[in-house]
């Protein structure tokens, strides 16, 4: 499979030179634009929508069409893991994902089981491979995963939680249950990934959105070894080009040297770190993704362009970088001041870039 057209984002996730700095966003498609709404609708529910490929595709490839972005990112959830285990995944209005059976009994997570990614994950792997073609080699496209241990606060809370109360409590009492739900999730997930690279995925983000939650100890046993362990598992390489890995554990700025040194090629920062600084301290391993706190974009275009250039003046000059969000785009945001973070990024950066193309 030769290399898309705009490979700008591949380039600098492998600190390749680049002419500008590539840019995507986390939930680029998503709720605050009115045509996902509308597809949304047609499908009837957002886990419809995830299981059908044609809608999938056509909501993957929506921002793409209103906006100059650097990659498109499969439409889908983290939680399809989880759901092909058995855990019966739904969404309830207001109230975001819940799980019918959460992992309560000892018995239930001692007869988890990996699934076959092509078995009750087919369509995700049907939706890569639509999408792929869909995009024409025109940008990468760029599969995920949810880390094991966020995974597991789902899986074990039953749906979003304030206190983590249920998990962290497993961890404290029977770490040997949670390491086993760790490590059945962490196999699933390698096995999930690299179907889809298979599939077409040319890149792959672990999204470790709770890791942030957990003590120093803790991060490293439950959360980032796991995240360790896919990366061992991973497929680097196919046909010839490589797929590059980023890691992003949300409220992880302070263990940036272990997640550096994970294996990964690339760290995603939420929105709490310098850019600058993170760089300083593990830019020569690894390339930055981020790291705009979304909240930023409920400004004006003015603000908007004014926050997006001082992210890309604090990483400087040279590859490595791919801007996006601290973490997903809101709802609540107007589409368009999004078309002018894009021109900010994209015109403010080549000053930082001599590449020849
Ligand atoms: O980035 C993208 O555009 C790709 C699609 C994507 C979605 N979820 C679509 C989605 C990705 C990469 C995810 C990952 C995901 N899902 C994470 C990790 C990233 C993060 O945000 O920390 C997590 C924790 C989930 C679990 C999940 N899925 C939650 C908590 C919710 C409810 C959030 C909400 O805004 O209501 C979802 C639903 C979800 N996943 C939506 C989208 C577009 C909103 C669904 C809708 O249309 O109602």
């Amino acid at each position: 499979m030769a290399r898309p057209k705009n490979d700008t984002f591949l380039r600098a996730l492998m600190r390749q030179p680049v002419e500008y700095t590539p840019l995507w966003l986390m939930r680029q498609a998503g709720r605050y634009l009115p045509e996902y709404c509308e597809t949304r609708k047609r499908a009837g529910s957002f886990l419809q929508l995830c299981k059908n490929k044609d809608l999938a595709t056509e909501v993957t490839l929506q921002p793409l069409a209103r906006y100059d972005l650097d990659a498109a990112i499969l439409f889908s959830d983290i939680l399809t893991v989880p759901d092909a285990m058995g855990l019966g995944l739904y969404f309830s209005e207001g109230e975001g994902p819940r799980f019918e059976r959460p992992l309560r009994e000892e018995w239930a997570i001692r007869d988890l089981a990996v699934p076959d990614p092509y078995g009750p994950l087919r369509y995700v792997m049907d939706a890569v491979s639509e999408i792929r073609r869909a995009l024409d080699g025109s940008v990468p496209l760029i599969g995920f995963t949810g880390s094991p241990f966020t995974l597991a606060c789902y899986m074990v809370e039953g749906g979003s939680s304030d206190d983590y109360r249920r998990v962290k409590t497993m961890l404290y009492e029977r770490p040997d249950l949670l390491h086993h739900i760790l490590n059945v999730t962490a196999q699933s997930v390698v096995a999930y990934l690299n179907a889809q690279i298979e599939s077409g995925a040319q890149a792959v983000m672990i999204f470790d959105s709770w890791g942030g939650v957990l003590a120093h100890d803790a991060y490293q046993e439950f959360s980032l070894a796991y995240i360790r362990q896919i990366l061992d598992g991973l497929i680097r390489e196919k046909d010839g080009e490589k797929i590059p890995a980023i890691v992003f554990t949300k409220g992880g700025g302070l263990w940036l040297e272990s997640i550096a040194d994970s294996g990964c090629d690339a760290v995603g920062l939420d929105w709490t770190v310098d850019i600058g600084s993170a760089r300083a301290r593990v830019g020569h391993k690894v390339a930055l993704q981020g790291n705009l706190d979304p909240s930023i974009l409920f400004a004006s275009p003015e603000v908007v362009a004014r926050e997006a250039k001082k992210v890309v003046d604090s990483y400087g000059h040279g590859t490595g970088h791919v801007f996006n969000l601290g973490h997903g785009i809101s709802q609540y945001t107007s589409p368009e001041v999004v078309t002018a973070l894009v021109k900010a990024v994209h015109e403010h950066s080549r000053q930082y870039h001599q590449a020849a193309a």
